[in-house]
């Protein structure tokens, strides 16, 4: 009978960026992130004569998929193949961390399908990492952390530990970004001197976003955030060649997200790996956040997401 599976994504806080030597997506900087519910991937898989893999409607030979299945068949000893259906109701491979929903859907699917029960969530995250980093945080709701050298993520606290907290995912492009970022990371470790710079700083950035949260200092988690993806596009500017993802309407985005604070609104942006901006913000802070933003930006697109749940599979028709 065949699985379907939903995920949402993991935005990190802290960022992951950077891949230690030796094993497949181990970090090599600690990272700190929030799954979003508002976000969502559904994923439908069966077993099949070979493997086909239909992303959004339309059939795909997506390397990392393809490949995640092979990986799959080699951990769990299947030798199973496999139609995958996955979509995403938000922009895939732009930077909104579709991967993360994405691979961590999958792997619950394919193991409720294959085993006939749901995996352990440690078992299930060390999986999911396999077909992208970030996924083995998506498996968990909430509050996430995984350490630097670590094989899986952990969960810190649930959804409920601080429901006011809002994120609006403000869409700038949406094509597909043109380098991914297994390949950024690369060039940056390779390339970038401030590479190890980024690295010696991690745990300490980690640390102290890691207090915040405990705290619920949300002015203190809000600063650490921007200091982390500021220190990650530094690196990226650092390497040769260089990795720009930012488009002129995201630094618009962060002016202003800077208007905002002046105008004494506690929003803390982030990015990923492409030109979207995230605003963080409380959710009493929402309506006059939206309100700025609808005054200032004509065609403002955006989706509101807030703190969400874990991976769920269920079998399916
Ligand atoms: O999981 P990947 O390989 O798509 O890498 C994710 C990298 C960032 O989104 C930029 C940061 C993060 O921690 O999610």
């Amino acid at each position: 009978m065949p699985v379907c599976a939903i995920a949402h994504p993991s935005l990190a806080l802290v960022k992951y960026w950077g891949k230690a030597e030796g094993g497949i997506n181990v970090p090599a900087v600690p990272s700190l992130a929030l799954t979003l519910e508002g976000l969502s991937t559904q994923t439908r898989v069966e077993e099949d004569e070979r493997d086909r893999v239909f992303l959004d409607g339309v059939e795909t030979q997506d390397p990392k998929i393809l490949t995640f299945l092979d990986r799959f068949r080699q951990v769990t000893g299947s030798n199973c193949h496999f139609r995958v259906e996955t979509r995403n109701d938000f922009p895939t491979a732009a930077g909104l961390a579709s991967s993360s929903s994405g691979f961590a859907a999958l792997a619950a699917a394919l193991w409720l399908l294959v085993h006939g029960s749901e995996a352990e969530p440690r078992q299930l995250s060390r999986l999911a990492r396999l077909g992208s980093g970030s996924a083995c945080r998506s498996v968990y709701g909430g509050w996430t952390a995984w350490e630097a050298g670590a094989e899986e993520a952990v969960p810190l606290f649930s959804r409920e530990y601080w429901p006011e907290v809002r994120v609006l995912a403000l869409l700038v492009e949406e094509g597909p970004k043109p380098l991914g970022s297994r390949d950024a990371m690369e060039l940056c470790r390779r390339t970038s001197p401030y590479f190890p710079a980024w690295v010696a700083d991690g745990p300490g950035l980690w640390q102290r976003a890691r207090h915040a949260l405990e705290r619920q200092d949300w002015e203190e988690l809000g600063h650490c955030t921007r200091l982390s993806y500021l220190r990650m596009f530094a690196t990226m500017l650092g390497a040769d060649p260089p990795v720009l993802y930012w488009k002129p309407n995201s630094l618009r985005l962060l002016v202003l997200a800077e208007q905002l604070r002046a105008q004494g609104l506690a929003v803390f942006e982030t990015m990923d790996a492409g030109p979207q901006v995230k605003l963080l913000c409380l959710e009493p802070d929402l309506p006059a956040v939206l309100q700025f933003l609808r005054s200032e930006v004509s065609d403002l697109r955006w989706m509101e997401a807030r703190p969400g749940s874990g991976v769920r599979a269920w079998y399916c028709d």
